[in-house]
């Protein structure tokens, strides 16, 4: 599997990269345990070196599977995210000095390493950013050593940015077709910087595979049941029609071509892809393709005249 910077981390990082939330059963509804297991091992089979979670994703449950699965493998790197406090009746944001702390002990615990990767703030606001406590404090926990390098997972390229500006070398970002813009008003601070960039989301939640009616109906237990009102879900599915001719050739599917497309970012270290089932996993490793180019220049400019078209900003 090919590599890349994960910034000036000094990091190396599969250009693909397993992403655990959808797998907890905390986004998209249950996965059976031994599924979990299984596409685990199948990524590390794979040959991805990067995994991704958060404290939150299944009550922590998930950083202690991660810590099982992969103890002992070298080459391993783990990221995950911390900022949502569970202790209280209900879960709240806390990006305190001490809260943080605490918290970093806890993943420590749980993935069974005494020094971590990376950890990124999950979802901090950007009043919690530009109040710089939560970025001193990760600061002070890479000089410590307990960490090697801290970033941001944002919500908006106003954190981002203002993340990179504390010192974050690491940003987490939806990236995907619908959301090109984001990328583009971020690059030249991540280039500078020299930001490690974790693309998550890449399917828009499974959207741009173009499997779903205009009657689509999502589970209670699914993130994506609350995400779109009807009228939005068939205005994005709409907006499909503009990725539908970017199959062809070597790009087997639309799956193939929203992933391949945000490979094609150089700013891009690693696209967190979302799998629930090994078949899943092994269809997006098969259809990113064998490196660049991930998609053919005419085809990128001919995808942005189209998303244009549909109202995308690309
Ligand atoms: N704040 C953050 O840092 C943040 C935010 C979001 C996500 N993430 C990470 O990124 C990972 C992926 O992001 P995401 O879940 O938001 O979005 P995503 O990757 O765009 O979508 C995931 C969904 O796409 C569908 N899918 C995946 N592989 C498929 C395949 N081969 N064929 C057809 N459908 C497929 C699945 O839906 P079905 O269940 O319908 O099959 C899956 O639940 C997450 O697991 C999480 O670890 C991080």
């Amino acid at each position: 599997m090919r590599r890349r910077p994960l910034g000036k981390t000094g990091l190396s990082v599969t250009e693909l990269s397993l992403g655990t939330w959808g797998l907890s059963g905390d986004g998209y509804g249950p996965v059976v345990e031994s599924e979990q297991d299984k596409v685990i091992d199948r990524a590390r089979a794979l040959g991805v070196n990067l995994f991704e979670t958060a404290d939150a994703y299944a009550g922590g449950a998930m950083e202690r599977r991660l810590g099982e699965r992969l103890k002992g493998i070298e080459d391993v790197r783990i990221v995950t995210k911390i900022g949502t406090d569970h202790e209280g009746a209900v879960p709240r944001k806390r990006f305190d000095a001490k809260y943080l702390e605490g918290a970093v002990d806890a993943c420590r615990e749980r993935l069974g390493r005494d020094v971590l990767d990376v950890v990124l703030l999950h979802n901090p606001s950007k009043v919690a950013i530009d109040g710089g406590e939560a970025c001193d404090a990760m600061a002070k926990l890479t000089e410590g050593g307990k960490l090697r390098a801290w970033g941001v997972s944002a919500g908006s390229v106003e954190v981002a940015r203002a993340a990179i500006e504390k010192g974050a070398l690491v940003i987490s970002l939806a990236l995907n077709v619908f959301t090109a813009g984001d990328l583009a008003a971020l690059s030249s601070d991540i280039d500078q910087k020299e930001v490690g960039l974790l693309a998550h989301s890449v399917l828009s939640y499974g959207l741009l595979c173009g499997h779903w009616s205009s009657d689509k109906v999502f589970a209670d237990n699914d993130h994506r049941a609350e995400r779109w009102t009807s009228d939005e879900l068939r205005r994005r599915l709409r907006q499909l029609d503009a990725l539908r001719p970017a199959v062809g050739g070597e790009v087997l599917s639309m799956r193939a071509a929203a992933l391949r497309w945000v490979l094609h970012h150089r700013p891009v270290s690693s696209a967190v892809l979302g799998p629930r089932s090994c078949l899943q996993l092994d269809q997006l490793v098969r259809e990113a393709g064998k490196g660049p180019p991930y998609l053919e220049d005419w085809a990128l400019v001919a995808l942005r005249n189209r998303l244009h078209e549909v109202g995308v900003d690309a």
